[in-house]
């Protein structure tokens, strides 16, 4: 009972910060994102025979930081009467560094798990319980522009514009490899403790979501690139407010803006959005995706870039 499933991380335009239930890790807020397709997580699960404990590794090493997010997933998909895993994780990019490795990283599982221990679920169930192991998981069981509707007890998650596609393509721009300082959950419940911003970070989300998605629906790029901007500056002030602050930026962050802003003055339909880290992330379309990836690895302190299409959802690769 092996099963290997594959998974694509996804890039929130507008973003999850604050949650409504830690337990249940429900999100406070809903969220838009973006499903990429060259950055990869495949997640191989195996239930043995033998009692004990799960085993991971991730890319041919042992991962033993990592097992207990891995082992509370598989009990919420396969219930915690079950017997020991062997997961195995191939990763193409950086991992913990605001690339979205979770959000990869528990739907494969998900999917996965549910394929290795015979069970059916379908995707939206699949999408609640990635979701309650790392929130953004929710929105890669799905490909595309997909939507996360955080509701009072659940969330729901939708995709939209599959039947008449819009060609976004994202390039990555990596200023340092190394683990963030502080991850995403406690980093969420410093700013929901302490941050004079949160409140009307909560209060004006719903507007920034409703200006995304009409311009979604009309494939307006422009408008597009003004709300998502805006929401994650919104997202990285309560960061910054946090106390401690949080400031996952560096020198090259900044860099990247300017260059990105030189490139919109310039006519290129281009735009940032930054997540829990310090890499950049430019939304382009198709035209302008060369000139971005010359202007951004041209940009100082920029380490390696990276380049992709929009992809599909979680999916099963395989099972035996
Ligand atoms: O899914 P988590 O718990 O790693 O949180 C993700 C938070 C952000 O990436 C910063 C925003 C988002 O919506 O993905």
């Amino acid at each position: 009972m092996k099963a290997v499933a594959q998974a694509q991380p996804n890039i929130a335009l507008i973003k999850y910060w604050g949650k409504r239930d830690h337990e249940a890790n429900l999100p406070a807020v809903s969220s838009f994102s973006l499903t990429l397709d060259s950055l990869r997580t495949t997640m191989s699960v195996e239930f043995c025979d033998r009692p004990g404990r799960d085993t991971l590794r991730v890319n041919d090493a042992p991962a033993p930081g990592m097992l207990d997010r891995v082992s509370a997933c598989l009990d919420l998909v396969v219930g915690s009467k079950r017997a020991a895993a062997e997961v195995i994780s191939e990763v193409n990019f950086p991992i913990g560094a605001g690339l979205a490795s979770s959000s990869s990283a528990f739907a494969a599982l998900v999917v996965a798990a549910a394929a290795s221990s015979r069970t059916t679920i379908d995707t939206q169930t699949l999408a609640r319980l990635a979701g309650a192991c790392s929130g953004s998981a929710a929105r890669s069981l799905y490909g595309g522009i997909v939507e996360l509707t955080a509701g009072e007890e659940q969330i729901s998650v939708q995709p939209l514009l599959q039947s008449q596609p819009w060609p976004l393509e994202v390039v990555v721009a990596v200023t340092e490899k190394g683990k963030k300082p502080v991850g995403s959950g406690e980093a969420m419940v410093r700013g929901e403790k302490t941050s004079p911003f949160y409140s009307s970070w909560l209060a004006r989300q719903d507007e920034d979501l409703e200006v995304a998605r009409a311009a979604v629906l009309r494939q307006d790029f422009n408008s597009l690139a003004e709300v998502a901007e805006h929401n994650c500056l919104k997202m990285h002030s309560v960061m910054w407010s946090s106390k401690p602050p949080i400031v996952y930026w560096n020198s090259a962050t900044l860099s990247c803006l300017e260059a990105i802003r030189t490139l919109q003055d310039q006519g290129h339909a281009v735009f940032f959005t930054m997540d829990a880290g310090p890499q950049v992330k430019a939304i382009c379309l198709p035209d302008s995706v060369d000139v971005v990836m010359a202007a951004l690895r041209q940009t100082p302190g920029v380490q390696d870039l990276m380049h992709s299409k929009l992809g599909a959802g979680a999916r099963l690769l395989r099972s035996t």
